[in-house]
């Protein structure tokens, strides 16, 4: 290898042109996934403070949000709902009429060609909000997973192209997946929430869903996030047992964990800007304090030059819109 001076790497920098050429890292709106908050209603819009632009919309205004993404290139979305009532077992999550079920039929009526995808757990719909069911004190695992079962078929039913097992109870993808083939769905995939760590990061979002846990927290079941080979490991199970797409959830503070999970296994692998990543982002550039457009690109571009496939965001109607003017990056 040469070196400087015969070596100058500013050489191929100098235009937008010759960096566009020499660009390693292509973002895309493609490549995005859409989060929305759906409950019961008509022609409802609740914002949420803790995720500015982000609202919870009754199933009409749910499927016109989805339709100014899809007007942005973007493939699909990822809902999660609010439910009339909570009980014990989460009951609402595979209640057919539920919010999530009522907006997915709506969504593959009217946009057909969006990938719809729902996640599946109980916090949202239990008084306690943890993800499974409460067994003295402890969230029962084994109690759980044909709970999760039922509401994975209830959501493909509706019609979910992909359900998300967001729980992080052991054995639950097999347990879909078997209940999924045996309702008949077999062709609905699975997106697991494979090394989903014990955040703090996901405030705005429990805050937007009342589910923060009324008792205790979920470290009993979701990751140590100082756990990278444990990350490893839930992956290749996950794997094991028929996930589709693995993800790493949250994305920012795990890029390492993207990174050597995508060295390790050739299955699509998904990152999860989430909530607490956004809100910091927001509330800055509220303050003048950053260039909200730059910063989030280089977020998105970080996690897909990390190995992330596709990435679930918060941002991706204005970073869709960003692309599309063609301003990343100049
Ligand atoms: C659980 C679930 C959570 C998120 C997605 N699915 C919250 C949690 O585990 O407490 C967080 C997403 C985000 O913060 O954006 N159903």
């Amino acid at each position: 290898m040469t070196r400087f001076p015969q070596t100058r790497l500013r050489r191929l920098r100098r235009t937008p042109a010759s960096r566009a050429l020499v660009r390693e890292t292509r973002l895309s709106a493609q490549r995005f996934i859409a989060p929305l908050f759906v409950k019961h209603g008509r022609n409802r819009r609740e914002e949420i403070a803790s995720l500015p632009g982000v609202a919870r919309l009754s199933p009409d205004l749910a499927v016109a949000e989805a339709r100014a993404f899809a007007a942005f290139g973007i493939p699909g979305v990822i809902l999660f709902g609010l439910p009339e009532k909570k009980d014990e077992t989460g009951s609402e999550a595979w209640d057919d009429a539920g919010a999530v079920q009522e907006t997915v039929r709506r969504l593959k009526k009217e946009l057909p060609d969006l990938w719809v995808v729902t996640d599946v757990c109980l916090d949202e719909y239990t008084p306690h909000s943890h993800c499974g069911v409460v067994v003295d004190g402890e969230v029962d695992n084994d109690a759980t997973l044909p709970l999760l079962a039922k509401v994975a078929v209830s959501l493909a039913r509706a019609g979910s192209d992909m359900v998300a097992p967001s729980d992080m109870m052991d054995g639950r993808v097999a347990a879909i997946r078997s209940g999924l083939d045996a309702a008949g769905f077999s062709a609905v995939s699975i997106l697991s929430y494979a090394a989903k760590s014990a955040s703090a990061f996901y405030g705005p979002f429990r805050e937007a869903v009342d589910s923060a846990p009324k008792f205790g927290d979920r470290r009993g079941y979701q990751m140590d996030p100082a756990n990278r080979r444990e990350a490893m490991r839930e992956i290749a199970l996950d794997l094991e047992e028929g996930a589709d797409v693995v993800m790493v959830k949250p994305a920012l503070a795990y890029l390492d964990v993207i990174r050597e999970a995508r060295a390790r296994f050739d299955a699509p692998i998904a990152a999860f800007n989430v909530s607490g990543e956004y809100a910091m982002v927001k509330a800055a550039a509220a303050n003048g304090w950053i260039d909200e457009k730059q910063i989030v690109l280089e977020i998105l571009t970080g996690i897909v030059r990390a190995g992330a496939d596709f990435v679930l965001t918060y941002h991706a109607k204005d970073a869709a819109r960003w692309l599309k003017e063609g301003s990343i990056p100049a």
